[in-house]
């Protein structure tokens, strides 16, 4: 579905990401692992867009999209949310998702249908209840419900959540990562960066890891959470076990 080849990015005398490749392939959970700054939330701005890569290729369903800007690439299908979210304040929920529904695949064609698809989808996130509430007045946890219903307004096929599970308490945790794994069943095909390893390795079908903008690891959970590169490079010797 998704194909990163030999891509490069560069800020000033920065590599964040360097002579990456990888694959994502569809109906996967793909997790993505990593220190802080080894150049993952930049290999997400790379996929969607937001960052034109150096060097290399993006290849989304066969089409190169390297060239692509980040609202063509959500019309064909991908979309992501923020490590750090950022609604819009003054609207309220509902308009932000209606937002969303009006641009991306397969758009609303009138306001009232993406009203309507809006609704739907706050109620599915567990938000019905605050539609009319302004962004700014939300828990963290519900600013994440939001930020996900933004995201699937767009009707993605491909879905990249950095950082999703942030911040949240271990029950939150575990709601989160059932509504990933129903994403999944309801065929959305997911790439997730985390930084609590536990969660992720449990929801991942294939991990791959990163130290330095470049790919150190890349396999099973089991495969890469005994990796010695990776324990090395992000993990410590007591995630061994984990
Ligand atoms: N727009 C930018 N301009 C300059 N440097 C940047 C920019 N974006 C990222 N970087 C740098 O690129 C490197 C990779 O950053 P990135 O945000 O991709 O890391 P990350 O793996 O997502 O880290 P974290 O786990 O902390 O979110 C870092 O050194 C960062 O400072
Ligand atoms: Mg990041």
């Amino acid at each position: 579905m998704l194909q990163l080849e030999n891509v490069a990015k560069a800020f000033g005398g920065l590599t964040a990401v360097q002579n990456l490749s990888l694959t994502v392939s569809q109906g996967e959970i793909v997790g993505l692992i990593g220190p802080n700054g080894a150049g993952k939330t930049t290999l997400f701005n790379l996929i969607t867009g937001f960052y034109k890569a150096d060097t290399g290729r993006v290849v989304f369903q066969g089409q190169d999209i390297t060239r692509l800007g980040p609202a063509d690439r959500c019309k064909r299908g991908i979309a992501r949310t923020f490590q750090h979210v950022r609604p819009f304040q003054h609207l309220t929920l509902l308009e932000n998702v209606e937002v969303a529904r009006i641009y991306g695949r397969d758009p609303a064609n009138t306001r009232t249908q993406a009203q309507r698809d809006a609704r739907e989808l706050l109620q599915h996130v567990g938000l019905a209840e605050n539609a009319g509430a302004h962004a700014s007045s939300l828990t963290l946890m519900n600013r994440k419900r939001l930020e996900l219903a933004r995201a699937l307004a767009t009707r993605p096929t491909l879905l990249l959540l950095d950082e999703w599970l942030a911040g949240l308490n271990p029950s939150e945790v575990r709601e989160a990562l059932d509504m990933i794994r129903a994403l999944r069943a309801s065929g959305i095909t997911i790439f997730l960066v985390e930084h609590l390893v536990k969660a992720l390795l449990s929801v991942s079908d294939r991990v791959i890891a990163m130290d330095a903008g470049e790919k150190i690891a890349e396999g099973t959970p089991m495969e890469v959470a005994t990796n010695p590169k990776v324990i090395e490079a992000y993990l410590g010797p007591e995630m061994h076990h984990a």
